[in-house]
């Protein structure tokens, strides 16, 4: 192992940023249907920090001597450099404080040459490393598919093709066939104007709208490695599959047969044509895929007619208003037309579950885990088998949220196991969050760190909703129903005081140690225009790089504790914190969104609407030891893109490249992203895998 010599080089960092999201127009528009130029939908009085219980200072107050001295004198070097653009653009910040003391070797899995921060229409690998695309938009799923034209797409065609804007990635071993792995991905959204030549997003044809439809849902792809590198390259293998907004789910759990989800097409309120928005996920220990149902509220018309105030109030509390939807699908297929069939949108919004492994399975919508603009679902599983889901809901000012299963995991993949363990998420109880903070007179909302060195406290698991193993709800609610509780979650969180955090988005045990992390990417309304003001967990108001929350959870419980990991934004501000660790030795990391995890227990974190001037990108962090807080760049991404869906493995990392050239100065003419095929080609979204070259350990 590199062992870093005592005077360390200095990281890059990129200044040259107004400390405004990159996140474009355009992708606020087609991803979450703008939400962020809408009023925040959580308008509940709710109760803050400051409101609560005082904690006294906790014992975990007294922060490690070691880490305070280093923090004392690295701030100061920050500060120092502040002023100092060219001291900044080299590092800026004294580091010869942490840079004196020999930290030894770099942690298992992070020992490489981070990526500078960059705008290249590229994807950009450490020193060493090599990168390909693995499937892109478009490419063949099936045996039958038509080869890709972009000038002559068919909702026919795209129905057999891997669908756009891929977001989460999940790789699942074949057994007994070395280097097979079925490949899970979620295609979130459409982007019209990118797809194509000539769309008027005033008179969309019914063609163009069934082609969004079918470019939606999810693919399942056979891919095969290669010995000595981390290619991937897919092939048509029995399990190859594509779910779209009209594939058939199931409904199951308390809200399954409600009048709430009762539609002309489906009056038993159990069958659902398609999923759509299907943003993170996650792979389950008994090998299916978990995908949620985010920005769904997007895709439905005419809210604005609803006269009915108890439903026109749910409805504004899912953000969803208005007349014509952005696409337009209301025209051609009056499911998507609240005026024509008010409950078909109570029908997504949900944590969807995938059996990739039989390609004739009908996937499952576990309406026991809640509706809201679930960012994902993932699972950690307790000494006696119970199972854990957490999801946040990725929305300004709303909650986090946690099932505990009652029935326990069955081992080994026997159809008979799958069968059960596909039940784990239908009896349970559902539960939102509520943090305190331990220093609540201290948080001032411009970052600063309290007394103690850290933002930090506890927290409780508020139950909302338990299922029995026979499916029926109890509400545990005063004045909603079982199955309100599950319709209209973010109305049972108003009701209970869960706290509002700066839009969590993955939430995430950690395999090896069994925290649990929250990537909280953002929130420029903390603070402001009367809305809520910082918290500890919280701690800036206009929030623009987001943080990542440390959760150390009794995960079957309701009691956990908490500390922010990382305060994300540019090393050289004082508002930003990396876990105690030097900040003048760190990449800098904006908008945390997706999270994994490498089996050495390092959190890797991908990011979206990077707010210091680069392109997104994949961090690796540290979590234990003397370099704890310790964060490298592995990666970034083309031009306009987002970095989705990281997997990390021993010898392999897999990206998903997520709307690359989604630029609001870009155009089907003018494209501002040519990747990846180069030329003078509109840019496809792809999924692509990264390794050393020769093959070898990742970060070795
Ligand atoms: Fe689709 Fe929460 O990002
Ligand atoms: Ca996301
Ligand atoms: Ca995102």
């Amino acid at each position: 192992m590199r062992r870093q010599s005592v005077a360390r080089r200095e990281l890059p960092l990129f200044v040259a940023h107004d400390g405004t999201s990159s996140r474009a127009n355009i992708t606020c528009k087609y991803k979450c249907g703008d939400a962020c130029s809408h009023r925040v939908p959580n308008t509940s009085g709710g109760e803050y920090f400051g409101d609560i219980v005082r904690h006294a200072m906790s014992r975990r107050g007294v922060l490690r001597g070691g880490a305070m001295a280093v923090l004392a004198v690295g701030a100061g070097g920050v500060l120092a450099a502040c002023s100092d653009d060219s001291a900044a653009a080299t590092g800026g910040g004294d580091g010869a404080a942490q840079g004196a003391v020999d930290l030894g070797p770099s942690a298992p899995g992070t020992d490489f040459t981070p990526v500078a921060p960059n705008t290249d229409d590229a994807v950009v690998v450490p020193e060493g490393y090599e990168q390909a695309v693995v499937i892109r938009w478009g490419d063949a799923v099936l045996p039958d598919a038509p080869d890709f034209d972009l000038d002559r797409q068919t909702a026919a065609a795209q129905e057999k093709q891997f669908g756009y804007n891929n977001d989460f990635a999940g790789l699942l071993p074949v057994d007994g066939v070395p280097g097979a792995y079925l490949l899970v991905v979620n295609h979130e959204y459409t982007s019209e104007p990118f797809m194509f030549a000539g769309y008027d997003p005033d008179d969309p044809t019914e063609e163009q709208v069934r082609i969004g439809i079918a470019n939606h849902g999810l693919s399942v792809v056979e891919v095969r490695g290669e010995s000595g590198s981390g290619r991937l390259t897919p092939v048509f293998g029995d399990h190859n599959r594509r779910i779209t907004g009209t594939t058939e789910f199931l409904l199951t759990g308390p809200a399954a047969g409600s009048d709430l989800v009762k539609t002309t097409a489906d009056p038993t309120g159990t069958k659902v044509a398609g999923t759509f928005n299907n943003c993170a996920g996650g792979v389950t220990p008994w090998g299916t895929v978990l995908s949620g149902e985010e920005n769904f509220n997007q895709y439905f018309a005419n809210a604005e007619s609803v006269t009915d105030p108890v439903v026109a109030e749910r409805l504004a509390r899912y953000g969803i208003e208005g007349a014509e939807s952005e696409r337009k699908w209301e025209r051609f297929d009056p499911r998507f037309d609240i005026a024509a069939e008010p409950n078909e949108v109570n029908r997504f919004g949900w944590v969807v579950e995938l059996d990739p492994w039989d390609a004739t399975s009908t996937p499952v919508k576990h309406t026991a885990l809640g509706r809201f603009k679930h960012e994902a679902a993932t699972i950690h599983i307790t000494d006696d088998g119970t199972v854990v889901a957490y999801s946040g809901d990725d929305e300004r000012f709303d909650y986090m949220y946690k099932f505990v299963s009652s029935r326990k995991m069955q081992d080994g993949n026997s159809r008979a196991a799958v069968r059960h363990n596909m039940t784990l998420l239908d009896a349970g109880t559902l539960y939102v969050a509520k943090l305190t903070g331990d220093h609540p007179d201290a948080v001032d909302g411009s970052g600063t760190l309290p007394e103690g060195g850290q933002f930090m406290g506890s927290g409780e698991w508020i139950p909302i909703l338990r299922t029995d193993e026979d499916g029926r709800g109890e509400s545990l609610v005063e004045g909603m129903t079982a199955e309100e509780v599950a319709v209209f979650t973010r109305l049972a969180g108003d009701a209970v005081g869960a706290t509002k955090m700066d839009r969590p988005e993955d939430f995430e045990p950690n395999p090896v140690t069994g925290k649990v992390y929250v990537a909280l990417t953002n929130n420029t309304k903390r603070g402001v225009d009367g809305n809520p003001p910082a918290d500890e967990a919280n701690p800036r108001v206009n929030n623009k790089n987001g943080q990542v929350l440390e959760i150390d959870d009794d995960h079957a419980g309701t009691s956990f504790t908490w500390n922010l990991l990382l305060v994300c934004g540019d090393p050289n501000e004082a508002d930003t914190y990396f876990g105690g660790f030097d900040k003048s030795q760190v990449s800098p990391i904006s908008c945390p969104d997706n999270l994994a995890f490498d089996p050495h227990g390092n959190l890797w974190i991908s990011t979206d609407g990077n707010a210091l001037g680069s392109n997104d990108g994949l961090f690796a962090v540290v979590l234990d030891g003397p370099r704890r807080g310790e964060t490298k760049q592995f990666l970034t991404v083309p031009v306009g893109g987002e970095t989705c869906g990281p997997i990390i493995e021993d010898d392999r990392v897999v990206v998903c490249v997520q709307h690359p050239g989604e630029t609001d100065d870009a155009s089907w003419d003018s494209p501002s992203s040519h990747w990846p095929d180069g030329g003078r080609t509109q840019p496809r979204p792809a999924v692509v895998a990264a390794w050393k070259s020769g093959g070898g350990r990742i970060g070795f």
